[in-house]
């Protein structure tokens, strides 16, 4: 915890402190909202849900966890694919899980921290696991704790799938055709975001480019690892979902 010492020595909270599983029990629909943007991002840019390196049928009953699955776009978007697969979600917060009742029965959600112990019942069941833009959660580096529980959920032979994004690699460009273009406002944006995810937040992304090894290190077989950049047409769209996030912060010498 990021702490600083009051003058009457009292021990009060650093103004970035960020902790993420307050941050994502606070979110509300807008965040929801956002993500099922950002779900739209991720396709466009990967071309598939699941990779098709991952050797499951269509036709079989497999069954797929999502974690961190927040309000289920990368879940109702796989079952149209898989119409036989079953699939969990899990998510710190229920807050944007879809209701049951509008759901296919072969879906269902559950509260859970991927910290903790893995229920008893998901234990050595799913054919493949998934896990996307999780990061915010993964302070210090220490991603081992997330990486154990999720092999633990796995049949033998089963796949991880991980898509994450390098938000340490975020920039504010200006388009090549039109280099007069001001982005102060966004470049000042930037900069506050990557002092805040560095100094208070314990976020760095040394985790993710050494996340291979440390699954070989597990005895897993590296299958694809790949790194796109983000493609020129979806600058906007990007730009939004940033804004989005940042809107209404405190964000010092800034105006949004
Ligand atoms: C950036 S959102 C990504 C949501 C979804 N995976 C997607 O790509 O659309 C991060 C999600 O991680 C969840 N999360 C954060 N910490 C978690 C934890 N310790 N255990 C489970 N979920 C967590 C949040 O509640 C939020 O839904």
């Amino acid at each position: 915890m990021a702490t600083s010492n009051g003058a009457n020595g009292e021990s009060k909270p650093d103004a970035l402190e960020f902790r993420p599983s307050k941050f994502w029990k606070e979110q509300d629909f807008q965040s929801s909202a956002r993500l099922h943007m950002q779900h739209w991002i991720w396709l466009y840019t990967l071309g598939y849900n699941l990779d098709p390196k991952i050797d499951v049928s269509k036709d079989d009953p497999i069954r797929i966890a999502d974690i961190a699955c927040c309000n289920g776009a990368w879940i109702l978007d796989v079952h149209q694919e898989y119409p036989n697969a079953t699939i969990n979600g899990f998510d710190l917060t229920p807050a944007h899980f879809p209701a049951a009742g509008w759901l296919s029965p072969d879906i269902s959600f559950h509260a859970w921290d991927v910290f903790t112990e893995v229920p008893d019942q998901y234990v050595g069941v799913f054919d493949v696991v998934h896990v996307r833009a999780l990061s915010s959660a993964i302070l210090d580096n220490k991603v081992e704790p997330v990486l154990d529980n999720l092999l633990k959920m796995l049949k033998p032979g089963g796949y991880i799938q991980w898509d994450e994004g390098d938000s340490s690699a975020t920039r504010a460009d200006v388009p090549s055709n039109n280099p007069k273009l001001q982005s102060v406002a966004t470049t000042a944006l930037v900069h506050f975001f990557h002092r805040s995810q560095q100094a208070a937040a314990h976020m760095s992304p040394e985790w993710l480019y050494t996340l291979p090894k440390t699954l070989q290190s597990r005895g897993c077989e590296v299958l694809i690892e790949q790194w796109l950049p983000a493609k020129g047409e979806l600058q906007r769209a990007w730009c939004d979902n940033f804004l989005t996030v940042w809107h209404g912060e405190d964000v010092e010498g800034v105006v949004l």
